[in-house]
């Protein structure tokens, strides 16, 4: 079977489960699965029991398909999502977004865990992205392109959506928080970075580095999808100060931080239905 022949197969399954309409789409990066407690009338399918679904080997990372409301506003979300280091192909990793596209999901939200490189940045605090750099050893794109999917060559000028932008920031005013907003760069990991990988990160111009979402957001432009995403700073790679950091470490400050998070994509869940 062809990868879109799978894809059919998933949005068939789901749809036979769920009662989908037009969904926002949301993805729960590390240690910010709590959100999906916040949706009413939730349907939940494990990861195991959708057809062609790659199964998610972190800890942290839950493997829940989880559709319901959340003030209202119909939510499809990813709890654990599949990240490159875990082995999964580039072609995995972008899955789950193909299958929300023929979902008729239009909206996405992004959520991840990243090391802040920014001088100007605290763990806790979280940051907006406005960019990405693309620093993983491949693309979800790589092959015969899916013509029913997208364009060959897609753009990538506004990789997230400047309006949305602007709306995450009225949001975290109207919650009290002032979000930075930067770039993103994406490492393949696993490995946490050196002193000098920090140092290079943040010369080529990324605020913060983290191990997901651009692979996501790759593959969600090439369908046409308007992406948000918002990162948790769970350590710091400042040059003449990088702390020591675990995984532990950054599910912890993730979490600490996943209240402020879950409020400001509330918000922004009523601004974008509106
Ligand atoms: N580097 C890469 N990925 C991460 C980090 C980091 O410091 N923190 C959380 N995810």
């Amino acid at each position: 079977m062809n990868s879109l022949d799978q894809i059919k197969e998933t949005v068939s399954f789901i749809k036979g489960k769920l009662n989908v309409n037009k969904p926002v789409g949301i993805i729960l990066g590390t240690g910010l699965g709590d959100l999906a407690n916040e949706v009413n009338e939730p349907r939940v399918l494990s990861y195991s029991s959708i057809p062609n679904f790659p199964q998610s080997t972190v800890d942290g990372h839950d493997g829940k398909l989880i559709h319901g409301f959340i003030d209202g506003v119909e939510v499809l979300a990813m709890k654990g999502r599949f990240h490159f280091y875990e082995g999964y192909t580039m072609e995995q990793v972008a899955f789950p977004i193909r299958v929300m596209h023929f979902l008729n999901v239009k909206n996405l939200i992004l959520s991840n865990a990243s090391g802040g490189m920014n001088p100007a940045y605290k763990v806790g605090e979280i940051m907006i992205l406005n960019d990405h750099i693309n620093l993983m050893p491949t693309n979800p794109l790589i092959g015969p392109n899916m013509d029913a999917l997208g364009p060959r060559f897609p753009d990538m000028s506004e990789a997230y959506d400047k309006t949305y932008v602007k709306l995450l920031v009225a949001c975290g005013d109207e919650i009290g928080e002032k979000l930075h907003q930067g770039v993103y760069a994406a490492v393949s990991g696993p490995c946490f970075e050196t002193p000098a990988e920090y140092r290079y990160i943040r010369r080529i111009g990324a605020d913060v580095v983290g191990m997901s979402t651009v692979p996501e957001n790759i593959a969600a432009k090439h369908l046409g999808m308007r992406v948000a995403a918002l990162s948790v700073i769970t350590d710091l790679g400042i040059e003449g100060n990088v702390e020591t950091v675990s995984h532990e470490e950054v599910q912890a400050a993730a979490r600490a931080a996943e209240p402020k998070l879950a409020g400001i994509v509330k918000k922004f869940l009523k601004k974008i239905d509106a």
